[in-house]
């Protein structure tokens, strides 16, 4: 079993970061004994972002230019994510497929939430799938992250109902729910050291 450690997080968002606020939250209210070391955000427009300036947490904006390639891309936000100190990749509706160098950079150390019950309905629009399947039940997953698509060994995963007359909507606030707790939750027992990362094979 790893011993424990400090973790020093780079949070990858996209969007809103409602998951990234959790994270912070859980943080400030110390159930999470971990340091946001830099919010990274591919898209400048991103809402978390607001929210990480207005609470004083390190920001950086990293967008693709036109021709860039994922792999010159993912190294501006390797250099970039090395530079902050931080030694764990969370991955917060981050919403590019990571290079397989980057990937090895962090393997096992690189952790993603996705909104159903892996292996069910990897890539978008998770929740909707898992209505238009009549599913009774679906939920969230954190997982490590490979060069897959929502691929990599799973940690934990939470499960809710799906109701007769769910929209993707309501799904999608019930799971999300779950995932507020789920992540940091998971990320608490990283740092006692009660989860370890095997490669497959
Ligand atoms: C969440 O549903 C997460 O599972 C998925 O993208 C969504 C991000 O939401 N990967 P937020 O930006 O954390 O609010």
């Amino acid at each position: 079993m790893a011993t424990p450690q400090a973790l020093k997080l780079a949070i990858l968002i996209s969007g809103r970061g409602s998951n990234f606020q959790a994270i912070h939250q859980a943080i400030v209210n110390k159930k999470l004994t971990a340091e946001i070391k830099l919010v990274l955000s591919d898209q400048a427009q991103a809402a978390g972002l607001d929210y990480a300036r207005q609470h004083q947490l390190p920001t950086l904006v990293i967008e693709k230019q036109a021709q860039e390639s994922r792999s010159a891309f993912d190294q501006r936000l390797q250099t970039a994510i090395d530079a902050s100190g931080a030694n764990w990749v969370v991955l917060a509706g981050y919403m590019r497929l990571l290079s397989p160098e980057f990937v090895r950079h962090y393997q096992g150390r690189v952790i993603n939430i996705h909104p159903s019950l892996l292996p069910k309905f990897p890539g978008l629009r998770a929740q909707r799938q898992a209505l238009a399947a009549g599913e009774e039940k679906s939920g969230c997953t954190v997982h490590f992250v490979d060069e897959g698509c929502d691929t990599g060994p799973i940690i934990a995963q939470r499960e809710v109902p799906v109701l007769a007359d769910d929209t993707e909507e309501s799904l999608s606030a019930r799971i999300l729910t779950q995932e507020h707790q789920l992540y940091p939750e998971v990320l608490q027992k990283i740092a006692d050291g009660k989860i370890e990362f095997k490669a497959r094979g």
